[in-house]
């Protein structure tokens, strides 16, 4: 049984993922010239930084025993 600590942090390099997966985008959009095409690349982004913010906040769920502070 894992601790939700690890849970946090199989959460995180999944999150990780996800940045690696935006940063790729960003370079199709930056040899991508079809504005109609970029702007599906710019959804997808958006989608991708969507999820990020999703796995983030999982990570402080499940790492909960010293909490975020607030200052
Ligand atoms: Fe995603």
């Amino acid at each position: 049984m894992q601790t939700n600590y690890q849970i946090a942090q199989a959460i995180a390099a999944n999150n990780q993922d996800e940045q690696s997966a935006i940063a790729g985008y960003y370079d199709l959009l930056d040899i991508i010239t079809d504005p109609k095409d970029q702007d599906i690349i710019k959804e997808i982004i958006s989608d991708e930084k969507n999820h990020s913010h999703l796995l983030t906040n999982l990570v402080l769920k499940y790492d909960s025993n010293i909490i975020e502070a607030e200052d």
